[in-house]
């Protein structure tokens, strides 16, 4: 198994695709602590799921905006597993609205989980791994919005855009620790998070008319490429973003 003896933590992991990084990177062998906001209930038959396939799971509740919980989330990975080795920062939200619709809530919230919550997580992390001494990988589920517009959620695409240049500002300075950070960036994904749009039989036409492979991905899609980088395989691999989107992103001119 590629991840055996490592520790991971996978935020936002009681659903969606947090939820199937969470059990594919047990699979591969990790302890895998899952960190969960509001629902206690998933993130239960989460780990239920691993410790029943014979892999060790550990639930810690942390809003990922908030930088004492999250540096609570490390220290009680570390108490539990006795290491950290790889950080998934996968929680997100969208709250799509046009320009003159943002409040300065909406904003703050936004900015607070998909931007500044991963950045003090890759801090807290980072500090374990430069003291352990053994390098780290550090994993961002970004989207395809980090690069492309989206029409109607200009703060979710500035989070995520944000998120590319945090990735590509820190894989440098880091990489002299052996530690890695990457984006993956999906594309389409079935998910609570986009239930509206796949639920619209129009929106949901629309959206397949724009990928090449003519598909909405699945979470196991995107969880693969993750145990893909956390693993030892992908040990050049820093600084990028790997794109899971059936040919969205390169889609532009036309099928
Ligand atoms: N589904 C897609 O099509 C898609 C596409 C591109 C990017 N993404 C990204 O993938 C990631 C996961 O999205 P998903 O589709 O699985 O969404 P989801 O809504 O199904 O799951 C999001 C998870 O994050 C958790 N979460 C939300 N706020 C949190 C907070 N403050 N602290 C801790 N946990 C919190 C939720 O409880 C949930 O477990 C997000 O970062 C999202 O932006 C998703």
């Amino acid at each position: 198994m590629a991840l055996n003896g490592k520790v991971a933590i996978v935020t936002g992991a009681s659903l969606g695709i947090g939820s199937a990084i969470a059990v594919r990177l047990a699979r591969e062998g990790a302890s895998v602590t899952i960190d969960y906001h509001t629902h206690r209930d998933a993130a239960g038959t989460v780990a239920g799921q691993i410790s029943g396939a014979g892999g060790r799971a550990l639930m810690v509740q942390a809003d990922v905006a908030d930088v004492t919980s999250v540096g609570n989330l490390v220290n009680q990975t570390v108490a539990a597993f006795g290491r950290l080795d790889i950080l998934v920062n996968n929680a997100g939200i969208e709250q799509p609205a046009r320009l003159v619709d943002v409040t300065e809530e909406m904003f703050e919230r936004q900015i607070a989980v998909d931007l500044k919550g991963p950045y003090f997580a890759m801090q807290a992390a980072a500090r374990r791994f430069i003291t352990q001494g053994s390098g780290g990988v550090i994993i961002n589920i970004s989207s395809v919005h980090e690069d492309l517009p989206m029409v109607g959620n200009a703060v979710y695409c500035a989070a995520k855009g944000g998120l590319r240049m945090l990735t590509r500002t820190l894989a440098p300075e880091l990489a002299r620790n052996q530690i890695r950070i990457v984006n993956v960036g999906p594309g389409a994904i079935a998910t609570p998070i986009n239930t509206a749009t796949l639920n619209d039989p129009q929106k949901k036409a629309a959206l397949l008319a724009e990928i090449p492979l003519a598909r909405i991905g699945n979470p196991d899609d995107v969880a693969a490429a993750v145990a893909w980088l956390a693993s030892d395989d992908a040990s050049y691999v820093t600084g990028t973003t790997l794109f899971i989107d059936g040919g969205l992103m390169v889609s532009a001119g036309g099928l």
